[in-house]
């Protein structure tokens, strides 16, 4: 079942981040040295930093994940980045679909989808995120647009191998509010039974994490909820000192 997953805590480092900011990912690196941290850890930072961060990383226990990809290989796309051209940086893993970029860039589940898709063809791991509006929630229809953001967005041949899902509420991001235990737990529940539904047994070892608003603070109640397998931190991420305390609700 799902409480044998071994979780992941990814930073989102969103568009922050520069040459100086490893100073931040090296002591994260030192502080968690060569002992199990008790989960999975990934930074994605900026692209322009994937290159520079894997190499500091090396082989330790922090995985260099990216934010966005194009769908396509290459050609002519000024200004965008190809999966495989993450992949050939170092990156492991692609966050698709946050709701920075369904908002902000006009992404549809259909693109999220062929996203995660490109993420698999250069043979990285795709991240998946969904999470419902403040006005979705308040007219009770949270379950319903978050169980058919997944329908839409997850591409045929998912596994718990190639992808993790995100549910982070949109009004939570950024805000310090979170929802109730009971609410996340109503949610990832439902997200693991969607996904059952939609690809059967393996899903029960597809990692869903929770995101918005994860600090030291409410990371361990919150990463002790069931279905929950680990969490998308934004901003806390970009401080070695709060990623840390995040990591540490699973190495108590
Ligand atoms: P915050 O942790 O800053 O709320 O951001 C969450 C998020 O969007 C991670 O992808």
């Amino acid at each position: 079942m799902s409480d044998s997953v071994r979780a992941l805590v990814a930073g989102n480092w969103k568009m922050n981040g520069v040459i100086a900011s490893a100073e931040e990912l090296q002591q994260m690196a030192t502080d968690l040295g060569s002992a199990d941290p008790g989960c999975e850890v990934m930074i994605c930072p900026p692209s322009t930093l994937i290159g520079f961060f894997q190499r500091i990383v090396g082989d330790g226990p922090i995985e260099i994940g990216a934010q966005d990809c194009h769908v396509n290989e290459k050609g002519a796309h000024t200004g965008d980045i190809s999966a495989e051209m993450l992949a050939d940086v170092g990156a492991t893993t692609i966050i698709v679909g946050h709701s920075e970029r369904r908002q902000n860039h006009g992404e549809t589940d259909s693109t999220v989808k062929a996203k995660a898709e490109a993420a698999w063809r250069a043979g990285l791991k795709a991240i998946i995120c969904c999470g419902e509006s403040d006005d979705q929630r308040e007219a009770g229809r949270a379950l319903d647009i978050v169980g058919t953001q997944i329908r839409a967005s997850l591409p045929e041949g998912a596994t718990a191998e190639n992808t993790t899902i995100a549910y982070e509420p949109i009004w939570a991001i950024g805000t310090g509010k979170v929802p109730t235990i009971d609410d996340v737990a109503e949610m990832h529940a439902h997200i693991r039974g969607t996904l059952v539904d939609i690809i059967g047994d393996g899903a029960n070892k597809m990692r869903i994490l929770y995101g918005g608003s994860v600090k030291p603070g409410n990371a361990p109640e919150l990463m002790s909820v069931e279905n929950v397998n680990g969490a998308l931190v934004g901003g806390a991420s970009l401080k070695a000192e709060d990623f840390l305390g995040i990591i540490a609700a699973y190495n108590r």
